[in-house]
């Protein structure tokens, strides 16, 4: 019993792997779009089904007449034979040679006897050759000749009478039912309409699946999403209700967090400017100094939540120009004390939204001269993508820091010693642009010593 079920397991896990090899291809083999897929499942099995009753049925069918009709020709030449045989006629055969022609469809000429030509090459598969042969032998038992195949639309038949020899033309429409060309004709014309009707009515249903695809992508990517009704299958209609519901939602909370913040910071910054007066109103003391740079700071991470918690929500994406937007960058940098290597190409107008993905690169291009004194950023937009690198030959980032420092708040600066303040927020806003436009930041060292950011959006 054990060894039975021992033997059993891997002969069920090799078919299970089989199987599978073959599913793989298949599907490899399957086309990969909606559209396409369906249109195999709808169009497969009806074609399949039709050629199969087709070859049957009128495989049957092609058979009964072809024999009830090579019976009717081999009756009449029957008939023939029996008149030629029993009644006298007259020398050259013209009465009989007549009524074959004009009553029964027969061009006959009687011969005088001599040998039957050697028997053709049968065709392989002929129908036509085999039922005809039988009914002669059956019905009128001469030794005889027949050709089906050499002249397309006459069959010759050579029958051997006792002092004669019968030589009768039929046209092959008088024996055979061979009417597949039109039938053929029928089935693919059926087929062609019924994948009309198939693609007609697929479109329809796929294009608000196509409308939803394309809304969830706009949404992700940050673009404005234009309002659509759902449309389509039950199925199809949920998802687009969902994800309009889910849209919302997601809009509503960013409103919410924004507005909070805002406020927050709005109320902290007034009794801020309050301070600054009163200070101001104090005089000059090196410790009065110190609690303005401290004033000053404050300010300055006020300024970073705030823009941390507006996001680039609201701004609208529009043709922009990489270049110009790159040697404001540029200046930026030399204004800081840097000498900037700067360079693009590509097509420089790509879009996006202009005010979040500058707060991008130039949170990036801080951190590159805070940290570094040379400063590059290359810009190439190709095959799609618009991307940006910003490197410099400061002292780098430990490899197992990559993700950590795109925390919001998380410094490294600190442990370094590095007295300037910073609130940790730059990556993370930096990041959060690149990704609100379907994009991302990598990290990798330069090969200038330092950090290499790059920023990488589809464009
Ligand atoms: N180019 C760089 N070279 C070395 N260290 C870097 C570089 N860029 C960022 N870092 C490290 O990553 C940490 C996080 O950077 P992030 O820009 O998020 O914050 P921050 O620069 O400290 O503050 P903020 O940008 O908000 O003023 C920094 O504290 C710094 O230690
Ligand atoms: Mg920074």
């Amino acid at each position: 019993m054990t060894s039975a079920v021992e033997a059993f397991v891997p002969a069920v896990r090799g078919v299970r792997h089989v199987w599978r090899r073959i599913a793989r291809s298949l599907a490899e083999l399957m086309p990969t779009g909606l559209y396409a897929r369906s249109l195999i499942i709808i169009i497969a099995p009806v074609v399949l089904l039709q050629a199969f009753v087709a070859f049957v049925l009128m495989e049957e069918h092609f058979r009964t007449v072809t024999a009830r009709l090579s019976a009717a020709v081999v009756a009449d030449i029957s008939a023939i034979v029996d008149i030629l045989e029993t009644y006298p006629q007259d020398a050259k055969y013209t009465r009989i040679v007549r009524l074959a022609r004009e009553n029964l469809g027969l061009n006959i000429a009687v011969l005088p006897r001599g040998p039957l030509p050697a028997p053709r090459s049968k065709p392989f598969f002929s129908l036509l050759d085999s039922t005809l042969s039988r009914e002669i032998t059956r019905r009128i038992g001469r030794p005889f000749w027949i050709d089906t195949v050499g002249r397309s639309n006459l069959v010759e038949i050579r029958i051997q009478l006792d002092d004669h020899l019968l030589r009768v033309f039929a046209r092959r429409s008088q024996t055979y039912a061979s009417n597949s060309v039109i039938f053929i004709s029928w089935m693919v014309g059926t087929s062609l309409v019924l994948l009309a009707i198939a693609i007609t009515f697929l479109r329809n249903q796929i294009r608000p699946i196509i409308t939803l695809a394309n809304a969830v992508d706009d949404f992700g990517k940050g673009r404005p999403v234009h309002d659509f009704g759902p449309r389509g299958a039950r199925e199809v209609r949920r998802a687009t209700v969902a994800f309009q519901d889910m849209r919302r939602r997601v809009e509503r909370q960013i409103e919410q967090r924004t507005a909070m913040l805002a406020g927050v910071s709005h109320d902290l910054r007034t009794i801020l400017t309050r301070f600054r007066l009163q200070l101001a109103l104090l005089g000059d003391s090196p410790d009065i100094d110190a609690l303005k740079k401290d004033v000053d700071d404050m300010n300055r991470m006020l300024e970073g939540y705030l823009a941390f918690a507006r996001g680039d929500a609201g701004e609208a994406a529009t043709p922009t120009d990489i270049d110009v937007m790159l040697r404001e960058i540029d200046k930026e940098i030399r204004v800081a004390g840097h000498e900037p290597r700067v360079t693009f190409a590509g097509d420089p107008i790509v879009k996006l939204r202009p005010q979040g993905f500058k707060r991008c690169l130039v949170n990036l291009v801080h951190n590159a001269c805070r940290h570094g004194n040379k400063v590059a950023v290359t810009g190439r937009h190709e095959n799609g993508h618009l991307v940006i690198a910003v490197e410099d030959d400061g002292p780098g980032v430990p490899r197992e820091e990559y993700e950590a420092i795109f925390k919001p708040f998380y410094r490294l600066d600190a442990a370094r010693n590095l007295d300037e303040s910073g609130t940790g927020l730059g990556l993370s806003i930096a990041r959060d642009v690149a990704r609100s436009h379907g994009g991302d930041i990598v990290l990798d060292e330069s090969p200038l010593g330092g950090l290499k950011a790059t920023v990488t959006v589809p464009a």
